[in-house]
């Protein structure tokens, strides 16, 4: 259903590598509400993606960037504007990598250049890219930046690894520079702490399969889909939404206010029984 909330308005959106890419649903849904966007990603997701199916989709141009390099972050920010005709109102950042998951090291075992290298791509990068928005003054008033979280942030999920602290600075950010665009530029930052989710970034996470089962099982309304996750972004780019800042926003189901279900109870006695 479209209700043609974001007709009229332009955005950047990071991070669609395949379909089932939270951005990659979020692209699909702010075109259905009438917004128009530059796609970027960094050039190797470019080669391994198939963003290039979603530009051709929603009539997008796809600009590469490594969110980590700031002279491909000004180039992407100048071309948008261009490509777009005129200053941004949403920026989606949809994008989180850790070195020492990929490579299989344990939290207590961690390489420091991988883990430096973690935040600067999934935490840092945040920065990056609003202090260039920010410098170029390239937002318009009343525009709506969001990042994407994860709950690792605020309570321990041991095979998350580092990515828990990367997530913890990334929503940091979000507060920090959300003061700054608040005053000067009245721009609202949030971040959105998203259910686990079945996409290339999630099934990284090492026993990822029993995590999203015992997430859904503990949840009252069972976990938050990618498309869900694209709705309450739209909402957040909308003028539905344009005094909610500086927030770390759960969307996940109501699973970060509970303690236990009657599901998951029941299969923990079960398990208890069968030993
Ligand atoms: N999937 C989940 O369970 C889940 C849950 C909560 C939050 N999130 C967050 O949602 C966001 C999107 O992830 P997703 O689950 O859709 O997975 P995804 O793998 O589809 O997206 C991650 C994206 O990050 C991009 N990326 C990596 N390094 C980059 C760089 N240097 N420059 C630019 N882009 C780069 C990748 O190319 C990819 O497109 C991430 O921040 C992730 O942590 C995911």
């Amino acid at each position: 259903m479209s209700y043609n909330l974001l007709k009229g308005k332009k955005g950047i959106i990071f991070g669609a590598l395949d379909e089932n890419s939270i951005a990659w649903k979020t692209a699909e849904r702010i075109k259905e509400e009438g917004g128009d966007f530059v796609l970027t990603n960094a050039p190797i997701a470019l080669r391994m993606g198939t963003i290039k199916e979603l530009a051709e989709k929603t009539g997008s141009e796809v600009i590469p960037a490594d969110a980590t390099n700031i002279e491909d972050l000004e180039n992407l920010v100048e071309k948008s504007m261009e490509i777009l005709g005129g200053k941004i109102d949403f920026v989606l950042h949809a994008i989180g990598m850790s070195v020492n998951v990929r490579k299989g090291n344990h939290y207590t075992q961690q390489n420091y250049d991988f883990t430096q290298k973690g935040w600067d791509i999934s935490a840092v990068s945040f920065h990056k890219t609003m202090q260039v928005l920010y410098k170029k003054n390239a937002m318009n008033e009343w525009g709506s930046i969001v990042a994407l979280s994860y709950m690792a942030a605020q309570r321990v999920f041991p095979d998350y690894n580092d990515m828990a602290d990367n997530k913890a600075f990334l929503e940091s950010i979000a507060r920090s520079f959300g003061y700054f665009f608040g005053k000067d530029h009245k721009v609202r930052v949030n971040t959105i702490s998203q259910s686990p989710t079945p996409t290339t970034a999630g099934q990284g996470v090492k026993g990822f399969d029993g995590f999203i089962a015992y997430a859904d099982k503990m949840s009252p309304l069972g976990n938050a889909t990618a498309l869900e996750c694209a709705d309450y972004t739209v909402s957040l780019f909308s003028d539905l939404t344009r005094k909610v800042t500086l927030q770390n926003l759960f969307h996940d189901g109501g699973f970060s206010n509970m303690g236990v279900s009657q599901e998951v109870m029941e299969s923990f006695v079960k398990g208890q029984e069968e030993k």
